[in-house]
């Protein structure tokens, strides 16, 4: 089996390549970032206080997350409705980034990825899958960017979907989720040491993938 892991922060180009990997590779691509998204969502709609966790849990017990392939393409759904494209709103990724802390979040996520991942070959990108999920994967990585990078692309990718932020904002926004992902009590996003590092902020998306080839194209021979 084979299990690609890739982490890092938010706005690395992780889902572009992941998604480009997998298919290149032939093999299934999961989101991790878009189950908290679900969760987030839900948690927004419902006006929940995401820091009392009994409150979460009994809404984590109610909620279905699902990733279904139609035609090829991902899509996401929260209790039976797709929500592929409301997840991606700019509004719920602070409040995914408050959901995924909380334990019994983070416990139910990690336990349906593995699921999904001992069963076929697979990459998947977040923050903790080298770390935490799959510390056994074969294929490790850290992709990361500068901040000022990782924004401006954030900016263009939202107003793309016609969410116009200023860039301020969103860098602002983007520092204090890296801060949250990273110092959270179970799971924060960190570079484990067999990981590898690429850096995206000067590379193009064909050359951050091929970094990527190189690294597994080496390994396999080993
Ligand atoms: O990758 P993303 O921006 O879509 O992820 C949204 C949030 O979900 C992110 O701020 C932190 C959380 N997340 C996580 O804690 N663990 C993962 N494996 C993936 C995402």
């Amino acid at each position: 089996m084979i299990t690609i892991a890739i982490d890092g922060p938010s706005g690395a180009g992780k889902s572009t390549i992941a998604k480009l990997l997998a298919k290149k590779l032939d093999i299934m691509y999961l989101d991790t970032g878009a189950m908290y998204r679900c969760l987030g969502l839900k948690a927004l709609k419902s006006g929940l206080d995401v820091k009392d966790e009994a409150t979460v849990k009994n809404m984590l017990d109610r909620t279905m997350v699902d990733v279904r392939y139609i035609d090829g393409v991902q899509k996401v759904f929260l209790d039976d409705i797709d929500v592929t494209a409301e997840i991606r709103e700019h509004a719920v990724s602070k409040m995914a980034s408050d959901i995924s802390a909380v334990p019994c979040v983070r416990k139910k996520m990690a336990d349906s990825q593995r699921e999904i991942a001992k069963k076929r070959d697979c990459v998947l990108d977040g923050r903790d899958i080298g770390s935490y999920v799959l510390p056994d994967a074969k294929f490790k990585f850290f992709l990361t960017a500068s901040a000022e990078v990782r924004a401006c692309r954030r900016v263009k990718e939202l107003a793309q979907k016609g969410q116009d932020l200023p860039y301020e904002q969103v860098l602002s926004d983007i520092i204090a989720r890296d801060y949250n992902d990273s110092h959270r009590q179970i799971a924060p996003l960190v570079q484990v040491a067999d990981a590898v590092l690429i850096d995206s902020s000067d590379l193009s998306v064909d050359e951050v993938i091929n970094k990527f080839l190189v690294v597994i194209g080496d390994k396999k021979r080993v």
